[in-house]
């Protein structure tokens, strides 16, 4: 079984304050947790720094929400690759729904954030997943599809091997609603499928694909516990520090089964 990874997306949430003692929660309830979970937060941009301060010692991955295509230059506003990596980033999320759907994010931008966050040895979470009417319509699997192939249109294999890929179906955001365990691990299914297709069978078993959308500490164990759900994309649960951590520890004690 691969080691499950969980990641808390803050979003655009808590005071400088409250994401401070968050972390601190956090990288002391992790203390006695044994190294068989993957663990990373994503606070805001402008909080990285401190968070990463906090965590630098401990085992927990710190990740940026966003990041911009380009290398440098004149993009008022916007945050590079090269910038959270020297900050002390190893991850950053690409393509969340929230991105697509708000800020009009296309494939091809994601594709090209990606190659962007390769180039500086970030390690991109990929987020694909389709809206209720899309589900509705029976249209999961080609919007699926068309995310993935042109999300990672022109990657390497190396490449495809550093990145995770998050299912987050855009009905199960922020709502309440899950997918149930089989429709979640039907998607993952597709998705390592449409990865193996591509790249091989080593490829995408060695991938991990998450589940995002609602997870919370009464529903993780049994969405962790389905044979292609490799971690968990965590937003609002990921706020406070006992339910993120029952998460955590839900997947610590998957990884010894
Ligand atoms: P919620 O867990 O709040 O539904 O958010 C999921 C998500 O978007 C994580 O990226």
């Amino acid at each position: 079984m691969k080691k499950l990874f969980i990641v808390g997306n803050w979003k655009m949430n808590l005071t400088l304050d409250e994401a401070k003692i968050l972390a601190n929660k956090l990288r002391h309830g992790m203390a006695n947790l044994n190294n068989v979970v993957d663990v990373g937060v994503c606070p805001s941009f402008i909080y990285l720094r401190d968070i990463y301060e906090i965590l630098q010692d401990s085992r927990i991955y710190i990740g940026a929400q966003n990041m911009y295509l380009e290398k440098s230059g004149a993009f008022t506003g916007e945050v590079s690759g090269a910038m959270l990596k020297d900050i002390g980033c190893t991850h950053v999320i690409i393509g969340h729904s929230e991105r697509r759907t708000i800020f009009q994010e296309t494939n091809s931008m994601i594709n090209s954030k990606i190659k962007t966050a390769l180039s500086y040895e970030l390690n991109p979470i990929l987020c694909v997943g389709e809206k209720l009417d899309e589900r509705e319509s029976g249209k999961t699997e080609a919007v699926v599809g068309l995310q993935l192939s042109e999300g990672l249109n022109g990657l390497t294999s190396e490449q495809v091997r550093r990145l995770t890929i998050a299912y987050e179906p855009v009905w199960a955001i922020g709502t309440g609603k899950t997918a149930t365990p089989k429709q979640a691990n039907e998607v993952h299914s597709f998705i390592r499928k449409t990865v193996e297709n591509r790249y091989g069978d080593d490829v995408a078993q060695s991938i991990r694909i998450q589940y995002g959308g609602s997870v919370n500490s009464r529903n993780a164990k049994e969405l962790l516990s389905q044979s292609g759900i490799d971690g968990a994309l965590v937003g609002g649960a990921s706020l406070d520090s006992e339910s993120f951590l029952e998460i955590v520890s839900d997947a610590a004690k998957l990884s010894y089964t």
